[in-house]
Formats: structure tokens, sequence, C-alpha cells
């Protein structure tokens, strides 16, 4: 049973419809930023949680229209939630497993969104998923990927805050909630990449004090960014 599956109610309330305070009060205007327009191009969400992103992008650039809204998990509890919290007129939604190959043609995509997925993935499986995200983006094609910031990762394995349950390595989030973690090193991410031609700029995200005021949890983290963004293009084919 995949994890959130197990976890998806608590998540909801954890994440609501602006994603939690590091989304809300940061994270989503840059990834709202570097998503640019949506007019007419072809949208697929990986591991969209309760699917809360996908609605404030379409009221951002309302009057746009986008060809086509895919919304993916590999939990279909999550994506219940999806449906019935942060549903979006005339979008897909479907159950896939980013690890395994996607259910989409070459080049079905202009833009794929994959927001603290990658992180919860094993390195084959991230490498699987970025090929396969390589495979179906148009060219040009955007990729926005967010992994929890390895350096974040590292700083709590330095407080004893990562905990191994069954088979999984958790992380701490908001409440009692634990998350599903990889210890995968930014150099992976890159190298996957890299090796599929894909050309991407990284950027650390850190958090602020609107953020920290709210959830205290990352008052700890000091200069220590928290999330890593890679904004890809894939250009040759
Ligand atoms: C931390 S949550 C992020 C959800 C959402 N992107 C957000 O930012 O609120 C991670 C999500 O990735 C999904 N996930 C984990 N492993 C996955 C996999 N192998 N394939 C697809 N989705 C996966 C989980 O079910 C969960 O919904």
């Amino acid at each position: 049973m995949p994890f959130y599956d197990r976890i998806a109610k608590q998540w909801h309330a954890h994440t609501g419809r602006h994603g939690g305070a590091f989304k809300e009060f940061l994270l989503n205007d840059v990834l709202i930023a570097a998503v640019a327009f949506i007019e007419n191009r072809a949208i697929l969400e990986l591991g969209a949680g309760n699917g809360y992103f996908l609605p404030l992008v379409l009221r951002r650039y309302s009057g746009q229209r986008p060809a086509r809204i895919v919304i993916t998990d590999q939990s279909s509890r999550q994506l219940d939630l999806a449906r019935k919290y942060c549903f979006v007129n005339g979008a897909e939604y479907a159950q896939l497993d980013a690890r395994y190959p996607f259910p989409f043609q070459e080049g079905a995509f202009d833009l794929i969104i994959a927001t603290m997925v990658f992180n919860e993935i094993s390195r084959r499986g991230v490498a699987s998923a970025i090929a396969e995200c390589r495979r179906v983006l148009r060219s040009p094609g955007q990729l926005l990927a967010t992994v929890i910031h390895p350096d974040f990762v590292a700083s709590l394995e330095k407080r004893g805050e990562l905990r191994q349950e069954g088979s999984y390595l958790t992380m701490p989030a908001s409440a009692a909630l634990r998350l599903p973690l990889h210890k995968t090193p930014k150099e992976f991410y890159e190298r996957c990449l890299y090796n599929k031609g894909v050309d991407f700029k990284s950027r650390d995200i850190f958090s602020t004090k609107n953020v920290s005021n709210v959830k205290a949890g990352l008052k700890k983290v000091g200069n220590t960014p928290v999330a890593l963004l890679f904004d890809c293009t894939s250009t040759q084919r």
C-alpha cells in the first residue's frame, strides 16, 4: 500500500488548499512565477498529493486555457482528496507511480510539475522518472521539479530527526506527521538530468521569517536551504 494511502487525510489536514505554510508563503509564488504561462500547454503533475497546486496556477493565469491537464499520484486516496477538495474542471486524474514507465506518448506534455516527490523515491526510481519526464516532454518543454534540499536532510540527520520506520526512512513534518524520505545528493539529480540532455537551472530555496513564524520547526534551520528547485528545459530530441 502506498505510504500516502495511510496518511492521506492527515496530509490533507496539514496541507490544505495552499500546501501548508512553506508553500503558501514562499514556494507557490516561486513555482507559479517559473510556470510563466499556461495558454495551450499540456500539463502533467506528478505526485500531486491533494492537488492543491494546479487550481492556484489556473487562478493566477486565469483567462489562459491549457491544452490538457493530467493530475497524478501514486496514492489513489490522495487522488480522491484531490478530486473532492481541489477539483479542476476538465482535468484528467490518474494513478501513476513515477518510478515506472509513464502511460503517455513521447512529447505529450509541455510542462511537468513534480513538487517534493523525487525526494520520496529511490535513486533508481528517480533516474527512471527523469528519463520518462524527458521522453514525454515536447521540445521545448519544461520540467519543474522541487525536492527537499539535501543540505536540509543532512541537518535533520545531524539533529537526530530522521527515523527508520520499517522499510521507510522518515522525516518530521507538521504536527505528528512523518514523511518518507530518500537521502539523495544534489549531484545525483543533476547527473540524471544531464545524462538525459536536459538543461537546468537549480535554485536553493531558503525559509523566510513569515514561514518560520508559522512553522516553528523551521526556526532551527538557520542558513540551511529547505528546498531545491530544478527548472529544466528539454530542447534537443
Ligand atoms: C510530500 S507529498 C507532496 C504532494 C504535492 N506535490 C505537494 O506539494 O503538496 C509527496 C507526494 O508524492 C507522492 N508520491 C510518493 N512516491 C511516489 C511515486 N513513486 N510516484 C508518484 N507519486 C509518488 C505521494 O503519494 C505524495 O502525494
